[in-house]
């Protein structure tokens, strides 16, 4: 949701503001421009659409001489994706970049225009820059500290001053943002990919800090204007995770990074064959204090919080609500003491999900967050840390990361379980070792890509595909229609099996397709029944199923067989061949596969 960044040091400035803005590009893509200062002034060049527009218009004209600059990259919220509304917005003292929402800016817009302000677009942050000038008495700090004050809303500001060309300045409320330290060089960025290139080193600005960048010092104020001593992190990922590999797209690379992901994340948290947290700082006190858990997420984390819900209802009988966090945030949630809220989330800086988690914090709940982004918002400001190891995801549509989160739902559950004494250590090693063949089984369900391909050529006339499953497999139609539906446009719909006939079956005549999901053996009868009532209509299906399961022929137009595992790890397998259903189709469609429109990868804004 807007990427931003910044640069003071010897290097060719637009290079390195190019190469961030590339690395943030999955945060919006709307428009995109920079900043620089050259020959004592600030020139702005700002284009509509992807970042090649800039990049075309950039390297079109003379070379720019210049070491210092801001740029962004946008996701459109107030203003309708232009010129006009593109960053770097420019007022008469002040250029800045802005990530987040203004939730004020109508009423601080009616003074400055009664002061005389004139505005050029319809942006929150023109309002904001031009609140920042109208503050400015010669001191930066003062003027964005003051501005702090009267704005609502979420920001990450990168600001330079007309009268300091040889200085930036940056705050955050809301948004985040990174400053990183090379060599007689700072940067800023919204986040660590758009950095791997030049340093590993940064530093994470909290709430209301300021800072002040100059070639070689930085001076960082807390929320109250005291100096602190920045500390300093450095980066777990490496460039290389950042980069395509040979890959057509980011996607297809991270689809296929799912075994390694995977093992990542869990490997690290058995010991003697048993779930383990404690290098997660969560000891087997944590898993007896709750009696109900809430688990809350955006998207395809929510999807992974489904199955943590269907996992921990089924083995350790614990009551589960599942929330999307922008509906848990204003329903007025019961939240009782004995409550564990868990907040799944891949960016850990998502806007709603975020303030779920102060509301679960401030009625006093043991909040717990699984999250793949080190030191993001809420991975900081949660109880309770696991950290995902997915690595960098840069396609916006979520798959590694989705697998990651489920697998340490079934970590979770399975400690639990044996904490509280539900299964002995036996049965705990059992499933755990279930989980790593699962894991395992990912490479076999990869090699049903050539399979799936062929078969998506079928979807591309589709208007409508309707997903269908039951239990395990009813979430992971809600996931693969989702996946589906985002990177190809076509509309998909899914349906708890036994659901559609209670009115969605209308839309199902001839031709229509559905993407049917039996891989759960005990329900299987049930959806084999649902299916018959699909194809009676005339629907062509595609059945997933598992490895050994005989499926009546005249109930498909085509089967895929999935490896057979036991029913409750299903999910871990059947999720990768929805991943390729949905690239393929994107793919065969002519779809930007990891860049769809309207979308970004970190939502940070409500
Ligand atoms: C966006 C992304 C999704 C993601 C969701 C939640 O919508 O496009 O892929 O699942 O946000 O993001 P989070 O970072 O909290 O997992």
């Amino acid at each position: 949701m807007c990427g931003i960044v910044g640069y003071i040091g010897d290097k060719d400035v637009v290079d390195v503001l190019i190469d961030g803005l590339s690395a943030l590009e999955y945060r919006g893509y709307d428009s995109a421009g920079i900043s620089v200062v050259e020959d004592d002034k600030i020139t702005t060049i700002k284009a509509e659409g992807r970042l090649d527009n800039l990049k075309n218009m950039i390297y079109s004209r003379d070379k720019i001489n210049s070491q210092i600059g801001i740029g962004h990259t946008r996701w459109a919220t107030h203003g309708e994706p232009s010129d006009v509304n593109s960053h770097p917005h420019v007022t008469a003292r002040l250029t800045l970049v802005h990530n987040g929402i203004i939730e004020n800016y109508q009423e601080i817009k009616k003074i400055l225009v009664e002061k005389g302000y004139k505005f050029a677009s319809q942006t929150d942050t023109e309002v904001a820059a031009n609140l920042i000038d109208s503050l400015y008495e010669n001191d930066p700090i003062a003027a964005i500290k003051k501005a702090s004050e009267i704005i609502e809303g979420s920001y990450a500001f990168a600001i330079i001053f007309n009268d300091i060309l040889n200085k930036v300045y940056a705050t955050r409320s809301g948004s985040p943002l990174i400053v990183a330290l090379g060599d007689n060089e700072h940067f800023l960025a919204s986040d660590v990919p758009a950095i791997l290139k030049y340093t590993r080193n940064y530093i994470l600005l909290e709430e209301g800090d300021i800072v002040e960048l100059e070639k070689d010092k930085i001076t960082l104020y807390d929320k109250n204007l005291k100096i602190m001593k920045p500390q300093i992190h450095e980066a777990t990922w490496t460039l290389e995770q950042a980069e395509k590999s040979g890959y057509e797209h980011f996607m297809l690379k991270e689809i296929y990074e799912q075994p390694k992901a995977l093992l990542d994340t869990v490997e690290s948290r058995i010991i003697e064959g048993l779930p383990s947290f404690e290098r997660d700082n969560i000891d087997d006190d944590f898993f007896t204090g709750f009696n109900r858990i809430e688990i809350i997420a955006c998207g395809t984390a929510m999807h992974a919080g489904m199955i943590g819900k269907w996992l921990y209802e089924s083995v350790c009988r614990i009551n589960v609500e599942c929330s999307i966090a922008s509906e848990f945030r204003y329903k007025n949630p019961i939240l009782s003491k004995d409550t564990l809220a868990i907040f799944v989330s891949q960016s850990g800086e998502t806007a709603d999900t975020l303030a779920a988690l102060r509301l679960a914090k401030s009625a006093g709940v043991k909040t717990l967050a699984i999250v793949n982004v080190n030191g993001s918002s809420i991975a900081r400001e949660a109880d309770y840390v696991i950290y995902t190891y997915a690595g960098p995801e840069i396609s916006v549509a979520s798959t590694k990361a989705y697998s990651v989160q489920m697998a340490v739902m079934y970590l979770l559950v399975f400690k639990t379980a044996l904490v509280r004494k539900l299964i002995d250590s036996k049965k705990a090693s059992e499933f755990v070792g279930q989980l790593l063949s699962a894991i395992d089984s990912v490479n076999d369900a990869l090699l049903l890509s050539d399979e799936i391909k062929e078969y998506v050529n079928n979807f591309l006339d589709s208007s409508s595909i309707f997903f269908l499953g039951r239990g395990l497999d009813y979430y992971q139609s809600l996931e693969g229609a989702l996946k589906l539906k985002e990177i190809s446009y076509i509309h998909c719909e899914a349906y708890a099996g036994g659901e559609l006939k209670h009115g969605t079956i209308s839309l199902i005549t001839k031709d229509i397709h559905v993407v049917a999901l039996t891989t759960q053996e005990h329900l299987a009868s049930k959806m084999i029944s649902n299916i018959k009532e699909v194809v009676t209509r005339g629907a062509k299906v595609l059945i997933f199923t598992k490895k050994g399961y005989e499926v009546d022929d005249s109930a498909y137009k085509q089967c895929i067989y999935l490896p057979k595992l036991d029913d409750m790890f299903m999910p871990i397998v059947t999720v990768v061949a929805l991943q390729l259903l949905a690239y393929h189709t994107s793919v065969a469609k002519g779809c930007d596969v990891d860049k769809p429109r309207n979308l970004a990868k970190s939502v940070t804004v409500e």
